[in-house]
């Protein structure tokens, strides 16, 4: 009776541990826990993907993109009027390195960031069912 107690024990904890990982990391379809995993930006338009796998692939540290040019928290570039293509194109935000040097310019390949409103539904067809836009 001890030991099974314990085991379910074990087993609740593990399932409180888990959904807190699910509450706490907004990553979308990613399981990595240690970055900001899998982003997609809804504003100005739907949709640019960003991937932390990716960046982090390439060699990059934390302290390129944070604090400097984005924040540890997803909406907060979004709430900026600025977060456009014109102030990719004057260098900040992503534009900082994507501007052909670095990385790809922010004015060529637009479909590596822009999965569209199309992407987006793929991506979120699953937990986002029935969400509909609320401008336009
Ligand atoms: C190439 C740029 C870049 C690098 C490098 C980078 N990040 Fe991010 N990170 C972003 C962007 C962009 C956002 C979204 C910011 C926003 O929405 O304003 C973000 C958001 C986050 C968030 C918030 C996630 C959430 O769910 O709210 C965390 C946490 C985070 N990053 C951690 C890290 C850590 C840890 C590293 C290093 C292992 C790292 N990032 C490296 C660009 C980067
Ligand atoms: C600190 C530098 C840095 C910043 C900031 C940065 N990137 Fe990148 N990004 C890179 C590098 C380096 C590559 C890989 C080289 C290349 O493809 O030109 C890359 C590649 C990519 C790719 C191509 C991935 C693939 O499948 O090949 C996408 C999409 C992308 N970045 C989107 C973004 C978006 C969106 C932002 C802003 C939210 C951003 N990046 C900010 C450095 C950066
Ligand atoms: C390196 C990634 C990246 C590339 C490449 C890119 N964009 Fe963007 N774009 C963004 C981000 C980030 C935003 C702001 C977030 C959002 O609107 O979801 C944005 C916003 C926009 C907007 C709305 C804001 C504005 O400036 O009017 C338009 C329109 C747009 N992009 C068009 C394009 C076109 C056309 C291309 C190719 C010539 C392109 N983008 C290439 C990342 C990129």
């Amino acid at each position: 009776m001890k030991t099974l107690n314990k085991t379910l024990l074990a087993a609740l904890i593990a399932l409180i541990t888990a959904g807190l990982f699910v509450v706490t990391s907004q990553a979308l379809g990613s399981d990595d826990e240690e970055d900001g995993g899998t982003i997609v930006f809804t504003k100005p338009v739907k949709a640019v993907i960003f991937e932390h796998s990716i960046h982090m692939d390439m060699g990059l540290e934390c302290d390129s993109c944070h604090d400097d040019l984005f924040e540890m928290a997803t909406g907060t570039a979004e709430e900026n009027d600025d977060f456009t293509m014109k102030s990719l194109y004057d260098g900040k935000y992503c534009g900082a390195c994507h501007d052909g040097d670095t990385a790809f310019a922010s004015n060529t390949r637009c479909t590596s960031c822009h999965i569209g409103v199309k992407g987006y539904d793929k991506m979120m067809g699953n937990e986002k069912k029935g969400e509909h836009e609320g401008h336009h």
